[in-house]
């Protein structure tokens, strides 16, 4: 059967807040009376399921779906585009994003304490961040609608994606990014894909700032991750992890946390799920922060999340360098509705937990180690038991921030820095280049001292 037969008005999205209700108009971003967030919602399928169709005939459609040579079903969001906001496939933008693979991690998992963790890894999509599966829905929306120009404030990895999804979309994009505080890996990407790349002397925050009111002035279409089709694209990485594990429900998830999109969008994704029928229990959700960036933590620990603390964020993971999230209510709903943990990680416990990561032959980004080590920390405390199905959400790829890893292997990422002490721990798993002669001898001895 054409899909176009069994379509039905089951799937038509609306635009609604998060904290009043009220619907809102499909390019906005916060709701003109409480100015909380907006989140996109499908009201039809509280009677029926996207299109009519029940979880049994999606899950075998998307399964289909693999076989098939058409962009949009080589996308591993655009192949689950029944739970997505509808956009003409002319106006797709797709650079085959999604379909990241699941890696299984035993030493990590050793040095956790738990028998079987796995990392989903959104660092394998093709700017190498998570970032690329929102961000083909929300530069595809920004197609449709007609906007010419496209904007992010960023820490890099929004900012890579933006550019490339704008490139291949024949949009202009402007990106700010606070100076001398993003890897030059994530600035890079920028430029060669074309952006106006602009870097404030602020922080992250900061830049926010700026760029809400430039949105405001100027036909230009916001793509930070309070774009709620961005959640939407992002929301894609929880059914494919799901369908990867043959729809079986693993009992925790555990997500870096910056400005608290990620964490909202697989929450949104298991919620809709276990609706519709795909599942019927969801993981534990966990937000894990960087301790010198840690609103979430300290608003969680202090006030029970009624409010916010904003924090003046400092942590070697420029990732996550975030002090004031945009999307801590989402993230909180997702953290309360699962049963999951908030957790905070030193510097130190960041860069051990890279360096296990990266000699599984995985290798990350610093700040999607958090996981493991904010990992480790649930099962010392008892929260994540020994038996327990553990998914780690690894974000970025081990090349977007090579001066930390080379730093590391060094020995003097931590150099002059008040963590140095602490970080002697850290020698047994550094590995720094070798220089020697080019003799035979010289290397045959060197192997025979590794042993
Ligand atoms: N991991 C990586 C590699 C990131 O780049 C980010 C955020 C996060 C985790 C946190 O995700 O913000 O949804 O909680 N990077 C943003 C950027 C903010 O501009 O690239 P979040």
């Amino acid at each position: 059967m054409a899909e176009s037969a069994v379509k039905s008005n089951t799937s038509v999205s609306e635009l609604r807040c998060i904290g009043c209700g009220r619907t809102a108009l499909p390019d906005r971003f916060r709701c003109e009376t409480c100015r909380d967030l907006l989140e996109i919602l499908c009201p039809g399928w509280e009677t029926a399921g996207p299109y009519g169709l029940d979880a049994n005939s999606l899950k075998k459609r998307w399964a289909d779906r693999r076989s098939s040579f058409k962009p949009v079903d080589l996308s591993g969001v655009w192949r689950f585009r029944e739970v997505l906001p509808e956009i003409a496939a002319d106006n797709i933008i797709t650079i085959r994003e999604g379909n990241t693979p699941v890696y299984e991690l035993p030493r990590c998992a050793k040095s956790a304490g738990i028998k079987y963790l796995f990392a989903k890894h959104q660092g394998m999509n093709p700017t190498g961040s998570f970032k690329d599966t929102g961000m083909t829905a929300a530069a595809s929306f920004a197609r449709a609608a007609g906007y010419k120009w496209v904007a992010c404030a960023s820490t890099g990895n929004t900012s890579a994606s933006m550019a490339a999804y704008a490139a291949r979309g024949g949009l202009r994009s402007l990106v700010l990014i606070p100076d001398g505080k993003i890897s030059w890996g994530k600035l890079s990407q920028s430029l060669d894909y074309g952006a106006i790349t602009v870097q404030l002397k602020t922080d992250f925050d900061g830049c926010v700032r700026v760029l809400n009111e430039i949105v405001e002035r100027m036909p230009v279409y916001l793509l930070n991750s309070v774009n709620p089709y961005r959640v939407e694209g992002q929301k894609t990485v929880a059914f494919e992890l799901l369908e990867q594990r043959g729809w079986e429900v693993p009992d925790h998830i555990i997500v870096p946390g910056g400005n608290l999109a990620n964490s909202s969008a697989i929450g949104k994704a298991l919620r809709e799920m276990r609706q519709l029928g795909f599942i019927s229990r969801v993981p534990k959700v966990s937000v894990i922060q960087a301790e010198g960036a840690n609103p979430l933590v300290r608003s969680v620990r202090e006030n029970g999340g009624e409010k916010l603390i904003p924090v003046h964020a400092e942590t070697m993971a420029t990732a996550i360098r975030i002090g004031n999230p945009a999307s801590w209510k989402k993230a909180l709903r997702v953290i309360r509705e699962t049963g999951g943990a908030v957790e905070q990680v030193s510097e130190v416990e960041i860069a051990q937990a890279k360096a296990e990561i990266g000699a599984e032959g995985v290798g990350c980004e610093p700040a999607s180690a958090v996981t493991l080590a904010g990992l480790k920390k649930l099962v010392k405390q008892g929260f994540v038991k020994a038996n327990e199905m553990v998914v780690l959400v690894v974000t970025g790829h081990t090349l977007k921030d090579a001066d930390f890893t080379l730093k590391f292997h060094r020995g003097d990422l931590f150099e002059g820095t008040p963590h140095e002490a602490e970080s002697t721990s850290l020698k047994p798993l550094q590995r720094s280049p070798l220089v020697l002669e080019p003799s035979v001898d010289a290397v045959i001895d060197l192997l025979k001292s590794a042993g």
